[in-house]
C-alpha cells in the first residue's frame, strides 16, 4: 500500500484542535481508496517558540523541504506572540522559501443554507445539495511578491513599505490559473489589481493580455478590485477563476469564505508544481475558539481534500467533498454554520458519510 509521508504543524489556538478532528477523517478516505499517511506531528507553533526561542529551524526547513511528501498546517497565530515573528516564519517562510507561488482557495457553496445572500436558494436558481452548487469559483492568490515581502524602512516620519510585483512573478500566477481554467473546463478568468491608483499594477495588465493571448479558448476579464469585491457579492455565480496579488487575494478569501459559510469551511493549497505543497484552512488561529470545542473541522478537511487531489488522489478527494456536504445536508454543523455539533461530532459525521 502506498504510503505517503506527511509533516503535521498544529500550530495555535484551534489549530491543533482541527488538526486533530480532521486526521482521522482523512485516514478513513485514504484507507478506503488504497493508500496511508505517516503523519508526523512537529511541534512548532507559539508555545515552542516561547519555550525555547525557535520558529523554524534550518533543520526543520531542509527536512520539510525534502524528505515529505506534503505539508498540513492548521494555523499560526498567538496573542502572547503580539508581532506574529513566530507565524511569520513558519507559514510566510515556507511559503517563500519553497518559492509556492500558488495559493489556491476554492469557493464553493456546499450547501444553499450556508450563503448569507438573500436571494441564495430562491428566484436565483442556486442549487440544491446534490446539484453543482451555483456559488464556485477558485481563487489564485500570488504568494511569493507584493507587500508581503516585509520589505520596509523609516524614512523621517514614514513607515515604508514596498510592494514587489515582477515579470516572473505576476506572469507565473496568471499562467497558473489559465492553464487551471483550461484543464478544468473553465472558461471565464478574471483577473483583478489596482492599475487605476498603482502604476506598478500595470505590470499584471501586460502580463495577463500576454498570457490570455495563448488561450483563445478561454474569456479573459479584468476588474478593478474595489468593483470584483462588490461583484462578487451581487453576482458571486457568474466568477470562475480569480488571479490576484498576494494581499488583494488574502482579502477575497475571507470574503469568498462568507459567500459560502465562512471561515469554518474555506481550505487552501500552497503549491508550486513539482515540489512539496503546504496545506493549511484559510482560517487562523480563532483563539476565542480555543479549548471551546466548537470550531469547525470542515475547512480542514477540505484541505485535506486538496491534499489528497495533488498526491494523486482524486477520487479520495470527492469522496471527502461528497462527505462533507453529506453531512451539512444532515444539519451535523458546528455553531458557525447554525448547528450544535463539536469539533468531534463534526468531523465523526463526516467520517460516517465515507
Ligand atoms: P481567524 O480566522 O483566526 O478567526 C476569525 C473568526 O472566524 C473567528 O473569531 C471565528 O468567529 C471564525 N472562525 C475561524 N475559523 C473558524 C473555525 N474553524 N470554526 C468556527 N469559526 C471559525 O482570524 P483572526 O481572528 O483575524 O486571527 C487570529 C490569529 O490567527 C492571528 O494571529 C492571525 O494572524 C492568525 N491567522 C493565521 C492564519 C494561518 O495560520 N493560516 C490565517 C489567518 C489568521
Ligand atoms: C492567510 C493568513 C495569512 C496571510 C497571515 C496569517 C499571515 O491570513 O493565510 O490568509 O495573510 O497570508
Ligand atoms: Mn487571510
Amino acid at each position: 500500500m502506498k504510503q505517503h509521508r506527511i509533516a503535521v504543524i498544529g500550530g495555535d489556538g484551534i489549530g491543533p484542535e482541527v488538526v486533530d478532528a480532521a486526521l482521522p477523517v482523512l485516514d478513513r478516505a485514504a484507507a478506503r481508496h488504497g493508500f496511508g499517511c505517516a503523519w508526523e506531528q512537529l511541534p512548532y507553533g507559539a508555545d515552542h517558540y516561547l519555550k525555547t526561542g525557535e520558529t523554524l529551524p534550518d533543520a526543520g526547513f531542509r527536512h520539510l523541504r525534502d524528505d515529505v511528501d506534503a505539508i498540513f498546517v492548521g494555523a499560526l497565530g498567538d496573542p502572547r506572540v503580539p508581532e506574529n515573528e513566530h507565524a511569520r516564519d513558519i507559514l510566510l517562510g515556507l511559503r517563500f522559501r519553497l518559492d509556492l507561488y500558488i495559493n489556491f482557495r476554492p469557493v464553493t457553496l456546499l450547501h444553499p443554507s450556508l450563503t448569507p445572500l438573500r436571494s441564495a436558494g430562491g428566484t436565483q436558481g442556486l442549487s440544491t445539495a446534490d446539484e453543482t452548487p451555483a456559488i464556485d469559483f477558485v481563487i489564485f492568490r500570488e504568494n511569493t511578491e507584493g507587500l508581503y515581502l516585509g520589505r520596509t524602512r523609516t524614512e523621517g516620519d514614514a513607515e515604508v513599505a514596498e510592494e514587489v510585483n515582477t515579470h516572473r512573478g505576476v506572469h507565473r500566477i496568471i499562467r497558473a490559473a489559465f492553464e487551471w481554467a483550461d484543464a478544468h473546463g473553465r472558461t471565464l478568468v478574471t483577473m483583478a489589481d489596482k492599475s487605476n491608483a498603482i502604476p506598478a499594477h500595470r505590470l499584471w495588465q501586460r502580463e495577463f493580455h500576454d498570457v490570455a493571448s495563448a488561450f483563445p479558448n478561454i474569456q479573459a476579464e479584468h476588474r478593478y478590485i474595489d468593483a470584483l469585491a462588490m461583484e462578487l457579492v451581487r453576482r458571486p455565480e457568474r466568477f470562475q477563476v480569480i488571479v490576484t496579488n498576494n494581499l488583494f487575494g488574502d482579502i477575497l478569501s475571507d470574503l469568498g469564505a462568507a459567500l459560502v459559510g465562512g471561515l469554518g469551511i474555506a481550505a487552501s493549497a500552497n503549491l508550486h508544481p513539482g515540489r512539496t505543497g503546504l496545506f493549511e484552512p484559510v482560517h487562523g488561529s480563532a483563539p476565542r475558539h480555543a479549548g471551546r470545542r466548537d470550531a469547525n473541522p470542515v475547512a480542514t478537511v477540505l484541505t485535506g481534500a486538496l491534499m489528497f487531489e495533488q498526491l494523486g488522489h482524486a477520487e479520495a478527494a470527492r469522496d471527502l467533498e461528497r462527505a462533507v456536504r453529506h453531512a451539512i445536508a444532515a444539519g451535523i454543523r458546528t455553531p458557525d454554520l447554525g448547528g450544535r455539533a463539536t469539533t468531534t461530532e463534526a468531523a465523526a459525521a463526516i467520517s460516517a458519510q465515507l
